[in-house]
């Protein structure tokens, strides 16, 4: 987005990693102003409404709203405390509330000046639009997740409530649900590094995603190519998480390259006399 001329305002809880990041992304475009406010906990809705009116003080105004915060590491049900499960719903689910709660007045005006018709290009761009980022791991169910789905499960349906909402005011409120990414720090925390050496090939595509391909489906949401998505989720994994069902004892994707038939099972093709 700032590659395409969007000036950006980033939180986060590190004050360090926050600013060095924004230092970073400001790079990507010679004179973007990228803002980085550290010292931002998701689940402290007022801390956000203070980043967001400095947003829109130093920048002019708010049209584009990722709310990303994630909280995860791998743990059954039974090995997750109270204050575990508590922590990821808060950031998660009310993290995602608070986000959109602070930021939604300031859409609702950018919306309002972004209106389109769906025929004329918007003469100054599009606005008013929310991206969550959420996950697949709900949709076929994912061990040592429990708690991450539970929360991306109610992250799914707060977007669809705002598109169906907030819709009426210009608002587009969408999901993009990621696969497994290459070199993130969710793909560090949820799988060991033997099994991320394996694990692509259950990717369809032959292996993991990349930041960039998140990043591009953020720009067809944003961009006049995404006017009228609303209330829908953009999974971006390659097709991993339909794979789920492949695990019927022929390995994947090497017994489809192989070009043989099934054997050992019954009912199996007769050969015709
Ligand atoms: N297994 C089980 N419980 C864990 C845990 C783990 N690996 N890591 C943390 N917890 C528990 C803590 O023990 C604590 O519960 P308790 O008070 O009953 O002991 C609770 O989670 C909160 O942990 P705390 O460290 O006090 O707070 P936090 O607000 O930093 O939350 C995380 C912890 C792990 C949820 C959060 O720091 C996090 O997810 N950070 C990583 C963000 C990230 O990488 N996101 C991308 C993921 S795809």
């Amino acid at each position: 987005m700032v590659h395409l001329g969007a000036n950006a305002c980033i939180v986060g809880r590190n004050v360090e990693k926050t600013e060095s990041m924004a230092k970073d992304i400001a790079t990507a475009r010679p004179g973007a102003k990228v803002i980085g406010i550290g010292a931002i906990d998701v689940r402290k809705p007022e801390l956000l409404q203070q980043a967001a009116d400095r947003c829109v003080k130093e920048l002019g105004s708010l049209d584009f709203v990722i709310a990303g915060a994630a909280g995860n590491f791998l743990a059954t049900i039974d090995q997750i405390s109270p204050n575990a499960m508590k922590s990821v719903i808060d950031i998660d689910v009310l993290g995602s509330y608070n986000t959109v709660k602070a930021t939604l007045p300031y859409l609702v005006e950018s919306a309002a000046r972004h209106r389109t018709d769906g025929k004329t290009l918007p003469p100054n761009g599009t606005g008013g639009r929310i991206i969550f980022v959420s996950a697949t791991l709900h949709y076929s169910g994912t061990v040592l997740q429990s708690h991450v789905s539970v929360a991306k499960a109610g992250v799914d349906a707060m977007s669809v409530s705002i598109a169906i909402e907030q819709g009426p005011k210009g608002i587009t409120s969408n999901v993009i649900a990621p696969g497994p990414i290459a070199d993130t720090e969710g793909m560090e925390r949820l799988a060991q590094k033997e099994t991320r050496e394996k694990a692509y090939k259950a990717v369809p595509s032959g292996r993991y995603g990349t930041v960039k391909e998140i990043a591009d489906a953020t720009v067809y949401l944003f961009s006049d190519a995404g006017n009228f998505v609303n209330g829908e989720t953009l999974v971006v994994d390659g097709a991993q998480w339909h794979t789920s069902g492949a695990g019927n004892g022929f390995a994947y994707p090497d017994f489809l390259l192989s070009g043989e038939t099934v054997t050992g099972v019954a009912g199996g093709k007769k050969a015709k006399l």
